[in-house]
């Protein structure tokens, strides 16, 4: 079975015939784990009810910008950043010509200008209408604008006729959604990646580490997977689930994380530390449990070995994906990191700030390579990680491997 495990599908549903099969849709989506929000437009409550929609996505059907019984209703910005995909089925012409030329006058068509998440439209029309040189125009127009046009299959029609504009079937557009999030992009490449912080012992039960949670290398691994990339995650000790298809090693301090990723550094063609390694170690362990008899104590620190950059050093090198958290002067002192350690790309976040950062389930990052960069805007770790994987995948067959197959 397709599995779409906690993907945030916002389902959009305008006036159309159609619209009863957007009920199947809804229970196809969740059948696959996903969680749907649906929004109507006015004429799509013409054709089906919104309970019916409520019931099978077990979430209140959203078709105005605020809904006066419901406070703690989420508003129209963070409703357009909380999808992972926007699906419009059925998109009828009207809706489709409003897409086209970036009408805001009711929620859905402005969740689509809001959104940073990729759209999908299914049309279900008249045939004539589909063939109409009008509808054609904002066809063309959307699919310039990379908005994915699923459909329209040719049969008959609702009323009669014959020809182009009859909706995919759900469980057809169900197939489309599993496969928007599961590029294949990186099938046949294997990627080693480090996740999670490290805890360096003082005594038996102390030990140095930091606040990292592990939440965005976890989604690297699992945004890595799902582009069809082999993944050897390499992690810190975290609270975290390992994602279906990883295969995991937990490690407790650098010297340990060093060692695994020595063991398997020949076989990966990216390598990736998002680990918050400790930069020191206690330099003696202690035996015992240190007691607390002296108003002072004094620690000696040793450095620790710098993994990525021991990697990036290597005669044949993979290609290496380094992170950066700064608290000031973001850019500048993520490009000199990634000059220093001799990486092929460095992505850079701020912490400390109120947004994003460690422990947080938002960031935002500036991804930095030699001749270029990116900005990937604030968002949830899982949809971040996509687009850092896309980012990733772009420079690493631009730069190491002139081809896909090579
Ligand atoms: O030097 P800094 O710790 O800021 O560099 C961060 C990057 O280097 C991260 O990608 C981190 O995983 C990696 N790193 C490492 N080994 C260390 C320290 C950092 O691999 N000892």
């Amino acid at each position: 079975m397709l599995k779409l495990d906690g993907k945030r599908i916002l389902l959009g549903v305008t006036g159309g015939i159609a619209a009863y099969k957007a009920a199947e849709l809804v229970r196809l989506l969740r059948k696959s784990n996903a969680q749907v929000q649906v929004v109507m437009t006015h004429a799509a409550t013409e054709f089906i009810t919104p309970l019916t929609l409520q019931t099978l996505s077990g979430r209140a059907v959203r078709q105005d910008f605020f809904d006066p019984n419901d406070e703690a209703s989420i508003g129209h910005i963070d409703l357009a950043r909380w999808a992972d995909l926007i699906l419009i089925a059925p998109a009828s012409a009207d809706f489709m010509a409003r897409l086209a030329h970036g009408l805001a006058n009711d929620l859905l068509s402005t969740l689509c200008l809001a959104t940073t998440a990729p759209i999908a439209v299914a049309p279900a029309m008249n045939q004539q209408m589909w063939l109409n040189p009008a509808t054609q125009a904002n066809n063309q127009q959307l699919q310039a604008r990379g908005i994915k046009l699923w459909g329209p299959d040719a049969g008959e029609q609702a009323c009669g006729e014959v020809g182009p504009g009859r909706m995919l079937e759900p469980s057809e557009l169900l197939a489309r959604t599993a496969k928007q999030f599961s590029s294949q992009i990186l099938t046949g490449q294997s990627v080693l990646l480090t996740a999670g912080p490290t805890q360096e012992p003082i005594d038996p039960v102390r030990f140095i580490g930091n606040r990292s949670s592990g939440k965005m290398g976890f989604a690297l691994a699992r945004a890595l997977i799902e582009a069809g990339a082999k993944v050897c995650l390499i992690s810190g000790p975290v609270a975290l689930t390992t994602p279906a298809g990883v295969t995991r090693i937990n490690v407790d301090t650098a010297a340990e994380m060093q060692q695994k990723v020595a063991e398997h550094i020949d076989k990966c063609h990216i390598f990736i530390a998002c680990a918050a390694v400790a930069d020191y170690r206690p330099q003696t362990i202690a035996t015992q449990k240190i007691k607390k008899n002296q108003a002072e104590i004094a620690l000696t620190l040793t450095r620790n070995p710098d993994i990525l950059a021991e990697v990036a050093a290597r005669d044949t090198p993979p290609f290496t994906v380094g992170f950066a958290a700064e608290t000031e002067r973001l850019t500048e002192q993520a490009e000199e990191k990634r000059r220093l350690k001799r990486v092929d790309m460095i992505a850079a976040n701020l912490v400390g700030a109120e947004q994003g950062g460690f422990e947080k389930d938002e960031n935002a990052l500036t991804v930095l390579w030699e001749g270029g960069s990116k900005n990937l805007p604030m968002a949830r770790k899982e949809k971040l990680a996509r687009s850092l994987v896309a980012t990733i995948t772009e420079r690493y067959y631009a730069e190491k491997h002139p081809t896909k197959d090579s």
